[in-house]
């Protein structure tokens, strides 16, 4: 948990700074009359806008945010400070490495179909002259701010360039065991198991399409353009194809018709030491927005150091409210029931929720980039 001691100190320093009158307060106007804490943040306006036009279709939440947001995990997720200590490279997280060594790093399992969404952004890093990693951090918090129900995106900047490609086998692959990925989460930040689900939290505004190409914009949950909690109640859901097959690559059916699982998911899911974190998101959106802002953050600084960054925050848009499909925003999708709950919290009962009138629909597909 070394983030969240840093987390501490940095929140002393900042409170000390107001105290002294520096530091906190903003101190830039830029030319579209918005105020930033430093000018060098106002050049990300035309980023914004720019890229809300060009790359996430006037705003949207759809693949291509979806992809920019699973862009930043890869990059960031990239290090490993237990090979450092062996004496060999461990990748540098945060640093746009994916994107400046891409024909290395994209080729990697795990990264598959990441090809796309780097020769996407590529032109906007060199049209707009910022660093990879500022950018790829920056896309990730625009995308995320586009899809209703989202937290209030941080954004730093002063990531350099990455001057070599991070090493393979570092990202977690959906066909690993709950220990392989807690360990590799764990070396990567020192996130705890707990952070692990945080992060997750990002499947709720997903869908596979490159795992298997023959199921392309297959959803996570019914819900994928929307930030919510439904991913955390349908992955609980029973009726599933796991375990899966020989031939497997993590990707299974979901109960639900159109929806797809990864077998990595259910079973943190269902593992005793993930359960209960699994559960505490349903019917809880509020408890979602707070820990994946932090857990988002966190990611986008891995390999970085905080205190040298600057806190371009206020560029990001105001993120969109979520539709108040019931008043703790979680639901059974339709003909779905408590019944259907493989409960694996052993301390606290499933959340009741009321189930979606009308009929069992399949859940639609996310249209992928033209091109894809
Ligand atoms: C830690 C274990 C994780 C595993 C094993 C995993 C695995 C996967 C896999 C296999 C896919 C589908 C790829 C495809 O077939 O196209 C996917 C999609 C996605 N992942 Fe993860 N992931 C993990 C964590 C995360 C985290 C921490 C984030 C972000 C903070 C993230 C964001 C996404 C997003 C947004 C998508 C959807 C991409 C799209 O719709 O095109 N994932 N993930
Ligand atoms: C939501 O989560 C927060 C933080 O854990 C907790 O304090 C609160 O009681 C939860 N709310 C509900 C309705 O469960």
């Amino acid at each position: 948990m070394a983030f969240k001691r840093l987390l501490a100190v940095l929140t002393a320093a900042i409170s000390l700074g107001a105290v002294q009158g520096v530091a906190v307060e903003k101190r830039a106007t830029c030319s579209n009359g918005k105020t930033v804490s430093a000018s060098s943040c106002c050049a990300w306006f035309n980023v914004l806008s720019d890229i809300q036009e060009n790359l996430f279709n006037g705003g949207q939440c759809g693949a291509e945010a979806h992809e920019s947001i699973r862009l930043v995990f890869h990059d960031s997720i990239a290090i490993s400070p237990a090979m450092e200590a062996a004496g060999q490279f461990g990748g540098g997280g945060a640093d746009g490495s994916i994107m400046i060594f891409d024909e290395i790093e994209t080729n990697f399992h795990p990264n598959i179909g990441l090809d796309e969404i780097v020769r996407l952004q590529k032109p906007f890093v060199q049209k707009h002259g910022v660093t990879p990693g500022d950018f790829i951090a920056f896309a990730g918090a625009v995308a995320l701010s586009n899809c209703p129900g989202a937290p209030q995106m941080n954004f730093f900047t002063g990531r350099a360039p990455a001057t070599q490609a991070a090493p393979d086998g570092l990202v977690p692959e959906p066909f690993h065991t709950v220990d392989q990925i807690i360990d590799r989460v764990g070396d990567a930040g020192e996130f705890d198991e707990l952070e692990l689900v945080w992060m997750l939290s990002a499947h709720s505004i997903a869908a596979a399409n490159d795992v298997d190409p023959t199921t392309q914009g297959l959803p996570f949950d019914s819900t994928p353009g929307i930030f919510d909690s439904q991913f955390f109640v349908e992955t609980q859901l029973a009726g599933t194809g796991f375990p899966a097959s020989a031939n497997n690559q993590g990707e299974v059916t979901s109960p639900l018709a159109g929806e797809m699982r990864l077998q990595s998911d259910f079973l943190i899911a269902r593992d005793a030491r993930t359960a209960c974190e699994w559960q505490s998101f349903v019917n809880n959106q509020s408890k979602l927005v707070s820990d994946f802002q932090f857990i988002f953050l966190a990611l986008t600084q891995l390999g970085q150091d905080p205190t040298v960054m600057t806190d371009c925050s206020d560029v990001i848009p105001i993120s969109k409210p979520a539709p108040a499909n019931t008043p703790g925003f979680s639901f059974f999708p339709a003909g779905k029931t408590m019944a259907d709950v493989e409960q694996a919290c052993a301390e606290t009962p499933f959340p009741t929720l009321s189930t979606l009138p009308g009929p069992q629909t399949s859940v639609a597909r996310i249209q992928p980039p033209p091109g894809a």
